[in-house]
């Protein structure tokens, strides 16, 4: 069987990963990628649910197929990952688009071949969503899209259920994959020539649970000691399992980055209390405080939701004081958004949507203005980036450094993969321009 197949992406870095995988199923039975969807043979959406407007994102998208459909009987459209993966969600997809052949949620995604396959034995959609808590996956084989940067899943699902977040419910119980096949796996992406290594969960601190001797500092340290130049990195940190035992690990392997994700999600401890988040910003400051003893220039990013239920203007004060006291190196804000089935969902208080969206634009100035403050101390200086991509718009080469800060610059012959010393002459919000040294 040969023909194209094009995968659309939606949510987090999982989901990216996740989507290497379909592709990597689709390589074995005979298809090739397409960036054109007209031409694709097989369109694959692989969804994200965490707030209403990455549902809506794929609604609009999924509903302009029909079109492509009625104009090719033999295309395949396929639509998976969180957002049928929602209880109930998988028929209200079907009605809405009879024209969809395949629907698959998380806990099935590796069983995806088989979707095809039974899909082309027969006229009718295959509509399949498995329950439970997940399994663990061992052994896939992704068709990897992100040199030179490899992702490599160490476990699976959450047991956190933060009062907002969906994420338990459409990614099952927390599951960690054996750190033995994980080490694996890293030896053989340095030997096939990967630059950098991102371990994706998402609470990668307590990964091992019930694996005798497994911890999350003991495997970054068995994978910061193969041999090579190479960068690791980790998403997500919860703060409430991030312990100076892994800080100490940071701190004494170059491999690993000094940049670290750990959102905090609200500055008010009334607010983080009500998300169940198990930390007061006390708490949150001090392990701050223990990453910057350890690893003065060591930087943090972080996530914070404006508008959840009952956040007022004194919490949403406590927030932005928090966010100038950490000096955060950037940072991902969203609005609220409501997630059917989760505990804030049915709390009353609900924020009005124009006071959260003049939070979250007056947060993102302030975020912006540390970002393009600590970009502006860069400029004369020399930095490594690891060439990662090119960029059309702008005709250069990027990459980022250890700290996670994008650069662009010239370079006669192709670099990327490559580690590029720059000399750094120009800041722009958060980008940097340089010239190769
Ligand atoms: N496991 C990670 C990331 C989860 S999703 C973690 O614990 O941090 C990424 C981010 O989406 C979250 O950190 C949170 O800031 C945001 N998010 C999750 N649910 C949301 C909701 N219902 N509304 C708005 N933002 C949400
Ligand atoms: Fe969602 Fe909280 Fe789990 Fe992160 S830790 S995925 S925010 S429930
Ligand atoms: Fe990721 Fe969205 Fe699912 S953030 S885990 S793809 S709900």
């Amino acid at each position: 069987m040969s023909g194209f197949y094009h995968i659309v992406t939606y949510g987090c870095q999982m989901n990216v990963h996740d989507s290497e995988k379909i592709a990597g199923m689709l390589k074995e039975l005979g298809y090739e990628s397409t960036q054109k969807i007209e031409e694709a043979d097989i369109i694959v959406f692989n969804t994200c649910c965490i707030r209403e407007n990455a549902e809506n994102h794929a609604y609009g998208n999924i509903g302009m197929l029909k079109k492509l459909k009625a104009a090719n009987k033999n295309l395949i459209i396929a639509v998976g990952g969180c957002m049928p993966q929602q209880i109930g969600k998988a028929d209200v997809l079907h009605k809405k688009f009879p024209y969809v052949d395949i629907i698959f949620g998380t806990h099935n995604l590796n069983d995806f071949k088989n979707l095809i396959l039974k899909k082309r034995e027969s006229k009718k959609a295959v509509v399949e969503i498995v329950g439970g808590n997940g399994d663990v996956c061992e052994g896939d084989n992704p068709y990897r899209t992100s040199y030179p940067n490899a992702w490599v899943n160490i476990m699976y699902g959450c047991d956190n259920f933060c009062s907002y977040c969906i994420v338990p419910y459409v990614r099952g119980r927390e599951r960690s994959r054996q750190p033995q096949n994980i080490v694996a796996e890293a030896k053989q992406l340095i030997a096939d020539g990967y630059k950098e290594i991102t371990l994706l969960g998402q609470n990668v601190n307590s990964y091992g649970k019930g694996i005798d001797g497994a911890s999350f500092p003991s495997l970054l340290k068995q994978i910061a000691e193969i041999e090579g130049k190479f960068r690791l990195r980790f998403m997500t940190s919860h703060p409430k399992d991030f312990s100076e035992e892994l800080v100490k690990v940071i701190a004494s392997y170059g491999k690993i980055c000094n940049n670290v994700h750990l959102p905090v999600q609200s500055g008010s401890d009334r607010i983080l209390k009500a998300m169940n988040r198990r930390y007061t910003s006390a708490e949150y400051l001090k392990k701050i405080e223990i990453l910057k003893k350890y690893i003065p220039d060591c930087t943090v990013t972080t996530d914070i939701i404006v508008g959840f239920p009952g956040e007022t203007e004194e919490d949403f004060r406590a927030t932005m004081d928090l966010v100038k006291q950490v000096g955060y190196s950037s940072a991902f804000t969203f609005v609220y958004s409501p997630r059917q089935g989760t505990k804030a969902a049915a709390m009353e208080n609900q924020v009005p949507e124009e006071v959260s969206k003049a939070r979250i634009m007056e947060l993102i100035e302030l975020v912006n203005s540390l970002t393009r403050v600590q970009s502006a101390g860069y400029v004369g200086k020399t930095c490594e980036v690891l060439c990662e991509g090119y960029d059309d718009k702008k005709d250069m080469f990027l990459g980022r450094d250890e700290y996670g800060r994008m650069g662009y610059f010239k370079c006669e012959n192709n670099p990327i993969g490559q580690f590029v010393n720059i000399k750094v002459t120009e800041a722009n919000g958060i980008s940097l321009y340089g010239k190769i040294i």
